[in-house]
């Protein structure tokens, strides 16, 4: 070796004995046990492995900045959202059901999550890259994640499952309409949208409150693949859209999203036509338009996957002051489970790890712990007379809203044009083109005809009919002349298990 100085050490620092030989009685003789240097390097390789996140399991990020381009002081005091100023960030796409190894190009929903290193504290934005979502209470979320993505028996994901659970949640019907649309599978993480689908909080330094939902529009165009494109890539580039992020940064094209926000006046809330808290449904632009408030960019790679993205922990319970939550049931749901998930997947100090830290001073009681690095010192309560930290506002918090009622589990309260299928018809009769409607089309009966049967199939078409008669009838008879077409045990050989579970069921009522 050239570099004297470049020699391997044990984790300890001390020089390792040999990159190559284990010690032994002779060169013929057992290893012995007091070789550490080999038992450090098995006993670390086999704690590399951390648990992988249970949703967006797959996924890859990159580090840059928001810049706030606008004057929208008059409705958020937050600082980052303030003109002209720059924002160190951390980002991190994804998709949702797939597992660690899994195809970027699946059909899937895109996470869509970014972390603000505010002087205010940490701020997270978990968004997906769709403004709706499947379900709109959380009691449901666990249900709906565990359709999508394996059986238990076979350990095989079954579209059947999926169905099912879509097909008897007409909630689901406006994202799944979404999903099976152009936009189900981006060209590349630069070519999607992002959105916080959530309604959050704005309030300004006056107190005046608006409700506001987060478009991040992507500056390169929105672009997709197409069903037949993804497949092929699924094979020939498993991590696709992880190369392509990676790649451009690393090249100087530096991919941008402007950020623009519909914000609704605090009391328009009751009357509006729509629950502006129900997540299965958007704010038409005409009702509530776009205001532009800044762009992000994205221009540094990450350097060490594991401690950069993978120990990268999200959670939209991170708010800075002029940013609160809403009654949205799902938002207030996620404000628990991350910060759950993260305490198991990652360790209760989690938040030192430094990509989660935030860039002002913490003054937090919390203590001790496994893996801390970073203490309180004395005084270790409040309220104290030693000095110690004392909260800022006194009794405030973020900002909130008014809650009243008897106590009880029960669905939204419907707004005037509230209902499953209204917005998911609106999306394919007037935001899809023609050439987007036959893809749509397409999608729907090319999963449908892998593994789903009767009653779920049936279920199906009554749901695509409620979207929209004249889709509903393409779909049924696109499934059916493709039915026809092909061998009529193809579909049972496409799910052994299920055609079993079949068979047993037909046994069973003979
Ligand atoms: C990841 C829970 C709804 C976006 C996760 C994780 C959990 C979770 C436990 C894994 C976190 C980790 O281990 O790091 C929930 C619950 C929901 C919900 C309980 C509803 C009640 C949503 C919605 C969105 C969303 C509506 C988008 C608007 C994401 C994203 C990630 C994620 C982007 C990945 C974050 C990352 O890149 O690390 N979710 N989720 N989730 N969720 Fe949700």
């Amino acid at each position: 070796m050239s570099d004297d100085s470049l020699y391997t050490t044990r984790d300890s620092g001390a020089p390792a004995g040999s990159d190559e030989h284990s010690l032994t009685v002779g060169p013929g003789g057992p290893i012995v046990l007091h070789d550490h240097y080999l038992l450090e390097q098995m006993a670390q390789f086999n704690r590399e492995r951390i648990p992988e996140r249970q949703p967006h399991a797959k996924g890859s990020g990159a580090f840059g900045t928001f810049e706030t381009t606008a004057d929208i002081s008059q409705y958020t005091c937050a600082a980052l959202f303030q003109p002209g100023v720059k924002t160190d960030m951390a980002v991190r796409f994804s998709t949702v059901a797939g597992e660690r190894g899994s195809p970027d190009t699946w059909r899937d929903p895109r996470g869509f999550a970014l972390k603000f290193y505010t002087t205010e504290g940490i701020y997270d934005m978990v968004g997906n890259n769709t403004p709706i979502f499947f379900v709109k209470d959380p009691m449901k979320f666990q249900h709906f994640i565990r359709s999508q993505k394996r059986r238990q028996d076979n350990n095989l994901r079954d579209h059947d499952m999926q169905w099912d659970f879509w097909t008897l949640s007409p909630e689901s019907a406006h994202q799944v309409t979404w999903l099976m649309g152009d936009r189900g599978i981006p060209k590349t993480w630069r070519h999607m949208n992002g959105y916080s689908s959530h309604t959050y909080l704005w309030v300004n330094a006056d107190g005046v409150k608006h409700w506001v939902k987060y478009h991040f529009k992507s500056d390169q165009g929105v672009e997709h693949l197409t069903q037949h494109e993804a497949d092929q890539m699924a094979s020939a580039d498993t991590d696709f859209h992880t190369r392509d992020l990676f790649e451009n940064i690393a090249a100087g094209n530096h991919p941008s999203w402007t950020l623009k926000v519909q914000l609704m006046p605090f009391d328009d809330a009751p009357k509006y036509r729509f629950n502006p808290f129900d997540l299965t449904k958007v704010w038409p632009h005409g009702d509530y338009p776009l205001i532009e408030v800044g762009r992000m960019t994205l221009h540094t790679n990450p350097v060490d996957h594991h401690t950069q993205i993978e120990q990268l922990a999200f959670e939209p319970n991170n708010v800075v002051p002029g940013i609160g939550f809403s009654p949205d049931r799902m938002l207030l749901a996620r404000v628990f489970s991350y910060a759950d998930a993260h305490r198991a997947r990652l360790g209760g100090n989690y938040k030192q790890i430094p990509v989660n830290a935030p860039v002002n001073e913490v003054h937090s009681y919390s203590k001790d712990g496994a893996m801390r690095i970073h203490n309180v010192t004395d005084p270790v309560y409040a309220p104290n007379s030693k000095g110690g930290p004392a909260a800022l506002y006194p009794g405030q918090g973020e900002p909130q809203w008014a809650a009243d009622g008897e106590i009880l589990r029960s669905a939204y309260v419907d707004h005037a044009e509230d209902d499953d299928w209204g917005q998911a018809g609106t999306l394919v009769r007037e935001v899809f083109d023609d050439d987007a409607r036959d893809r749509f089309v397409d999608n729907v009966v090319g999963h449908l005809l892998n593994g789903v049967s009767d009653p779920v199939l049936e279920r199906a078409f009554e749901y695509w009919h409620n979207v929209d008669p004249d889709i509903g009838a393409r779909i049924r008879s696109g499934v059916a002349e493709k039915k026809n077409a092909s061998d009529p045990k193809k579909d049972d050989q496409a799910n052994p298990a299920r055609s079993s579970m079949q068979e047993k069921a037909a046994e069973e009522k003979a």
